[in-house]
């Protein structure tokens, strides 16, 4: 992947934000619809696939293991998969960019294969561990060579056939759990992942929808998931809804920049990850569903967002699964709420993108916002609603979402922000920037 040159960026507070605006596809869908289409036999469509890097890094990644995979002029994605089992032995190392999505889900799909294939990544992904995925997927056969600490560059050498697994998860993550269904998918026999705590079930979604067969039950452990293995996909069209983490970033910056009023529409509200919307109306944010339906068996909705005054929560811990990636943003709309805000049960933080922990306490107090890191979480003080001081030099360690936020924060700041790169940002949201122009200029 083309890795850009660092884009700096100074943002002071402006004026409301308003119109309406659509948010880019569903990453985590998108990254399944691809992986998933590439495994069925014919050709399957994809619309409203978020052109991200992330997204971009896996459809390479599928081509170089034999899928073809090309964007229409309508910018509907046409995919002719190989079919289970038939993924073709890469002739290079595969570049996951900033990806740890890719690289997890598409482990699991390498290990049940009789191909190897090195995983490479930035500095940023090559930070993050892949233990969790490589221990289940040695288990069923794969060998795996990592770097020193579990770390990229490493190289998965697939088995064929695979071993089927009985696995409790270990932490709570979509991606391990993922990563061992789509092992899963070429190995004979039942793979069973049971998960103490639901994490998004998007592949369980889509696996059902292409056809493989497979049950969730609900358990005294957990959610158990079984698949049967050596499945036959079949194609389907697949409309991604509007990623709900992409809509994060404007229904805070809505709520907090006063005079705000947003309609953000087609917002993908999957249960399991809408819980920065429970959060952000348990502070009193002003948000209402109009036009709820189902897209691609999806729930899905427009969010109507008017400024609020928000107060502080303690954050319940058990939406931490559903609202992982949006803590960077939920911190920025504490630091504006009337009180103190404190967020705890969210460990896994550490091991985003960047330790969106220490990257949010850090950037927070650079522009005079009052922080007490914890090791699972942060602690906000709130201006009540005044404007932040701002000012500060930002970070933003190759992390699109600690870009983002920020962004947002030198909305409601004194004082311009300055935030070193926010080239990141074209990992999940390319045209972020754009949106951002329009819902000012509309106010104007
Ligand atoms: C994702 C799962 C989450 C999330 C990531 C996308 C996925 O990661 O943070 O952005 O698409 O499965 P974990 O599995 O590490 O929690």
């Amino acid at each position: 992947m083309s890795h850009a040159s660092p884009r700096p960026l100074e943002i002071a507070h402006t004026g409301p934000l308003t119109g309406h605006l659509t948010v880019p596809g569903d990453k985590s869908i998108s990254h399944r619809a691809l992986m998933l289409s590439a495994l069925a036999i014919g050709e399957s469509r994809i619309e409203g696939l978020l052109e991200g890097e992330d997204v971009l890094a896996t459809a390479a990644a599928m081509r170089a293991m034999g899928a073809d995979i090309v964007r229409d002029d309508d910018g509907v994605w046409a995919v002719h998969g190989v079919g289970v089992g038939g993924l073709l032995q890469p002739e290079q190392a595969l570049d996951m960019g900033n990806s740890g999505t890719s690289t997890r889900l598409l482990m699991g799909l390498v290990a049940s294969h009789g191909i190897t294939a090195t995983f490479t990544g930035d500095a940023s992904l090559s930070a993050r561990p892949m233990a969790r995925v490589i221990d289940p997927l040695s288990t069923m056969g794969a060998e795996i060579t990592a770097s020193p600490g579990g770390r990229l560059p490493l190289m998965v050498r697939g088995m064929n056939p695979a071993v089927p697994i009985n696995y409790t998860l270990p932490v709570a993550s979509a991606q391990v759990k993922s990563a061992i269904l789509l092992a899963g998918l070429n190995t004979p026999g039942i793979t069973r992942v049971i998960e103490p705590v639901a994490t998004r079930d998007h592949s369980e979604r889509m696996l059902a929808g292409f056809g493989a067969e497979l049950t969730v039950e609900e358990s005294a452990e957990g959610r158990v998931i079984s698949l049967v293995g050596e499945a036959e996909l079949k194609p389907q069209h697949i409309i991604v809804p509007g990623d709900p983490s992409s809509a994060a970033f404007w229904v805070v910056a809505a709520s907090i920049v006063p005079g705000s009023d947003v309609v953000v529409a087609n917002v993908g509200l999957n249960p399991t990850r809408a819980g920065i919307f429970t959060a952000l109306r348990l502070m009193g944010a002003d948000i209402t569903e109009e036009n709820a339906r189902i897209v691609g068996g999806e729930p899905v909705a427009d969010l109507h967002v008017r400024h609020a005054a928000l107060h502080a929560i303690e954050v319940p811990a058990d939406l931490a699964p559903s609202m992982i990636d949006e803590y960077p943003v939920l911190f920025v709309a504490a630091a504006c709420a009337t009180g103190r805000t404190v967020a705890r049960g969210a460990h896994e933080l550490r091991v985003k993108e960047s330790d969106r922990i220490t990257a949010m306490a850090t950037a927070l107090s650079a522009i005079g916002v009052e922080t007490e890191e914890f090791e699972d979480g942060l602690a906000i003080q709130g201006s009540g609603g005044a404007l932040l001081p701002g000012g500060g030099q930002i970070a933003s360690l190759l992390d699109h979402r600690i870009a983002m936020s920020m962004t947002v924060a030198g909305l409601v700041s004194t004082h311009s922000v300055t935030i070193d790169d926010v080239s990141p940002v074209a990992t999940s949201y390319p045209m972020f920037f754009q949106t951002l122009d329009e819902l000012r200029e509309q106010a104007l």
